[in-house]
């Protein structure tokens, strides 16, 4: 067996709506890497509590939930205790529950040795927004990927609009910054970049060009190749 330690670990951070997610998705595919979504793991905790009744603010209940929850990522579908939460956990009301629940330090430490699971031969890619400072602070390259509040909104209201939903551009953005605040003002794994983090922001560039961007950071520092 391979020391899990000693496994490479590409770490991306950053704000909602940065293009972190889609970035991992596309950096782990083209290393044949291993991906955490660990924003999915507290949005399925915030999801089954809101389902079960749980008060969001009661922190060692939902650290309990949370603690006891078996969570699967199988062929692109996520679920808890064996119930499918693939579409639900990707609402904004989630996102917002997601983010009340993840500045409760017992829920963080719940989902710590969850996420730390994910890493196996022959890499990872994980996003989050403590991947490089807390979860995997020997990251062999840490991203903190951002851009305006404005731009991410924008990104998000298109999104949205594409999929047939009617939703409101300044709403969006009010819950933009809100998340934003909650985030980033957190006592505990506060959203900040790594001091060793190369930052990128994205707010006038494209997807592909913070992919290539990350790929050769990435054979720079001898991973994936
Ligand atoms: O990346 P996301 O939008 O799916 O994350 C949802 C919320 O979860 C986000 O508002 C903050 C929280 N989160 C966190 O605190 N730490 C992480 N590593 C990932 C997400």
């Amino acid at each position: 067996m391979s020391d899990p330690e000693v496994v490479a670990v590409i770490a991306i951070d950053g704000p909602s709506g940065s293009g972190k997610g889609t970035l991992a998705v596309r950096v782990a595919a083209a290393l044949g890497w291993h991906l955490l979504d660990s924003g999915a793991l507290y949005r399925i905790v915030g999801a089954m509590a809101v389902r079960r009744g749980i008060d969001l603010a009661d922190e060692a209940a939902v650290a309990a939930m949370a603690g006891a929850l078996a969570i699967s990522f199988e062929s692109g579908r996520i679920s808890a205790d064996g119930l499918d939460l693939t579409d639900e956990i990707r609402t904004e009301d989630t996102g917002v529950h997601a983010s009340e629940v993840a500045a409760l330090p017992a829920v963080r430490s719940a989902v710590f040795d969850l996420q730390r699971s994910f890493r196996k031969p022959p890499g990872l890619v994980a996003d989050g927004r403590d991947m490089g400072t807390v979860v995997f602070p020997d990251a062999g390259l840490k991203i903190f990927l951002d851009a305006s509040a404005e731009e991410r909104a924008e990104r998000r209201y298109k999104q949205l609009k594409n999929k047939g939903l009617s939703v409101s551009l300044p709403g969006l953005l009010a819950q933009i910054q809100e998340r934003d605040a909650r985030d980033r003002g957190r006592a505990i794994a506060p959203l900040k970049p790594a001091p060793d983090a190369l930052v990128i922001d994205s707010t006038s560039m494209s997807i592909e060009k913070v992919f290539d961007m990350v790929m050769d950071a990435a054979r720079e520092r001898g991973l994936g190749s």
